[in-house]
């Protein structure tokens, strides 16, 4: 791989910059000075820039509790993004898996591994996503079973089946949701076609992945191996 290449796709400054560090000496290369951004870096090899050894992470995977009033977009004008949120890296090939609305809060995850997403949002594949949601109005066991049979949402939407749990039904009502699906705002919709609101709604999972209840919103961590082993498995990557 190009050294410029390898040093901004880790995000250490852009390929322009780079180049102006290479040619003024400030990058070696096994311990050699390298001035060619062009150079090609041989595979295991020790790269410095600065002082500071830069390693090679070819697909990067963070956990994030997405707050309310963030969009679940690469970039956006006007709103602050899901991506202005991950601070610690600078690169830049780095986006949500999916899209929560602006006031819904919760699990999100954030890569640049386009064949994991495609997996995991793939109509195909069907894979869980458990949600906590507050509904004005009193859930009941009509409102189960038409969740479970497959809600007709509106002429052009029926929802799959999708399991609906009640905690606490009173004027307000907490329940937790299951769906397979990721339509435009389907759980908003669901409640909507039954005559509730939903005023509050958090992500708790996505297939495997479960939100880890440290995160409080707005911060986020590393997946560990464990739960990239456990999506890689979902998926049926491995
Ligand atoms: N359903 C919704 O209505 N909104 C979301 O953000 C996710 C699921």
């Amino acid at each position: 791989m190009r050294l410029d290449k390898f040093l901004s796709d880790m995000g250490v400054d852009s390929r322009s910059g780079i180049r102006k560090k290479a040619g003024w000496g400030r990058i070696k290369v096994n311990g050699k000075v390298v001035r060619d951004p062009g150079f090609a870096v041989p595979e295991g090899a020790e790269v410095v820039c600065d002082k500071v050894t830069v390693v090679y992470e070819a697909f990067s995977y963070y956990m994030l509790n997405k707050p309310a009033g963030v969009i679940s977009a690469t970039e956006d004008k006007r709103s602050q993004t899901v991506l202005d949120l991950i601070t610690e890296t600078k690169r830049k090939d780095l986006f949500p898996v999916g899209r929560l609305d602006k006031d819904t809060e919760g699990l999100l995850l954030i890569t640049n591994d386009g064949d994991l997403s495609h997996r995991l949002l793939s109509p195909k594949r069907h894979v869980d996503k458990l949600y906590f949601a507050r509904i004005k109005g009193t859930v009941n066991e009509d409102h189960v079973k038409a969740f479970a049979d497959g809600l007709k949402v509106s002429d052009d939407l029926t929802c799959l089946p999708a399991k609906l749990e009640i905690l606490s039904a009173e004027d307000i009502s907490e329940v937790h949701v299951t769906i397979r699906e990721g339509k435009f705002h389907q759980i908003k919709r669901m409640f909507e076609a039954l005559g509730m609101e939903v005023i509050y709604l958090k992500r708790l999972s996505m297939g495997s992945l479960i939100l880890d209840p440290d995160l409080s919103p707005g911060s986020y961590r590393r997946l560990t191996e464990e739960e990239l082993t456990a999506l890689n498995a979902l998926t049926g990557r491995i």
